[in-house]
């Protein structure tokens, strides 16, 4: 097994959809915590435990291990009704649950009016993001605002009236302007999500205090992240990003952890490249490709259910993605979806409309909407790969696509996913 530290982070590398949820599962088997440091709703972590599939929003995916320990980080805008619903879900279905969650008191929430602004925003903008809908980006705006009400806020009935209440006519100011009426019944819908706050605060806890002492103790904890590389708010594709920050630094300041607690960095990158919501998809199937992947690899949004744009690997990004991050070592996920293509094309590099040939991913986002991706081909390896389990037993040509990504992203491949089963993975090393 490749030994990992014993605090590591876990980040997505392109635009989210990796099968972070997988890794992360598989991963947490060893660990004592798990944390989710950045995101909200708009996350949908897909795991396959026996033949029962779970898709969790809020809840890190370490919640499906008996015993592990699951906390929401500082840096989670927390929608408390969706995130009841999902523990309620899950001790439906079994899940002991009980001390097992905890909620940072920093964590900020996300209130109905939050969900209302996104969608009037986005429905009314000349050029929408393609956001999940989910209230994330007023949420991160209410926060950098200073304007935002914290988990904290929730043992203080009157600062917390004050706090929403200016909101929520704040709010019904700015939906006006977007032209849109909200739900005559805005008050209710608050009442009722703050009814959530006791229970809340039942969970509530200090998520730096926790690991760092963990850690102290011996312990391991695995940093989980949300949405990709190429989705945050510095270094994504600007303006069509997430609001937050879901690079592997941000797994410090999420969580209330020192950034030299960080042993390893492992970065999730599916064996082709997806992409919902708007924005430039550099390395874009033609649409037959693109329909057929699609199916293969059953690209549908986990949260909205979208059809996800599908393309070649694309090498750029997963190489920008191992600065960013400072990867220690890589998951290459759904390989197995590549089984039946006969070749395989990987992007090395971009040429720009100017003609100039760059291996850099460029800040400039439209100007990603007229590269010309530079493509090596490689030959297919046609053959069922779901039930090996070890590096030697892969087809040698699915062993060359592999070592051709790891060489040009530049950090070590150590797991590599073949389905969606827990055991459908390989250990390199
Ligand atoms: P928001 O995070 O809902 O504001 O959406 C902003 C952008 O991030 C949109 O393009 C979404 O489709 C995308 N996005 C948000 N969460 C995820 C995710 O978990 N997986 C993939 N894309 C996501």
């Amino acid at each position: 097994m490749p030994e990992q530290g014993a605090c590591t982070v876990v980040v997505g590398c392109q635009w989210g959809d990796e099968g972070k949820g997988k890794i992360v599962d598989v991963l947490a088997e060893d660990v004592d915590i798990v944390a989710r440091y950045q995101g909200g709703a708009n996350a949908g972590h897909t795991v396959k435990v026996g033949d029962d599939m779970f898709v969790l929003h809020q809840i890190p995916s370490g919640i499906l291990h008996a015993g592990k320990r699951c906390l929401l980080g500082n840096g989670v805008v927390l929608d408390m009704q969706q995130f009841f619903q999902e523990y309620d879900a899950l001790v439906a279905r079994g899940i002991a649950m009980d001390g097992r969650v905890g909620v940072s008191l920093r964590a900020q929430l996300l209130l109905p009016y939050h969900r209302l602004l996104d969608q009037a925003s986005e429905s009314s903008a000349a050029e929408p993001i393609g956001t999940t809908g989910r209230g994330i980006g007023p949420a991160y705006e209410d926060k950098a605002g200073r304007r935002g009400v914290r988990v904290a806020d929730l043992g203080n009935p009157e600062r917390l009236a004050k706090r929403v209440g200016a909101a929520r006519d704040r709010t019904g100011r700015r939906v006006e302007q977007f032209g849109a009426t909200g739900p005559v019944d805005l008050d209710r819908a608050i009442d009722e999500a703050l009814a959530l706050g006791e229970r809340l605060l039942g969970l509530a806890t200090d998520t730096g205090v926790e690991i760092t002492t963990a850690l102290k103790a011996g312990r391991r904890v695995l940093l989980e992240g949300a949405q990709g590389t190429a989705l945050d708010l510095d270094h994504g594709t600007y303006p069509f990003v997430t609001s937050s920050n879901t690079t592997a630094a941000a797994a410090a300041t999420g969580t209330g952890i020192g950034p030299t607690a960080i042993d390893a960095v492992i970065g999730v990158v599916k064996a082709y490249t997806t992409r919902v919501g708007e924005g430039p998809l550099p390395t874009a199937f033609d649409p037959e490709m693109d329909e057929r992947v699609r199916q293969l690899g059953g690209e549908f949004g986990a949260t909205t259910g979208r059809p996800r744009r599908c393309g070649w690997f694309d090498s750029v990004i997963t190489r920008f993605a191992a600065q960013v991050n400072g990867l220690t070592g890589v998951a290459i996920t759904k390989l197995d979806v590549l089984d039946t293509l006969p070749e395989l094309r990987v992007a090395t590099a971009y040429r720009l409309p100017n003609g100039t040939v760059t291996e850099s991913f460029p800040a400039d986002t439209w100007s990603l909407t007229g590269v010309e991706p530079v493509y090596e081909t490689l030959p297919g390896w046609q053959a069922p790969t779901h039930d090996v389990r070890r590096v030697s037993d892969l087809p040698a040509k699915a062993r060359a696509y592999l070592d051709r990504i790891e060489e040009l992203t530049g950090a070590p491949v150590q797991w590599i996913s073949v389905g969606t089963k827990r055991n459908q993975i390989i250990p390199v090393g």
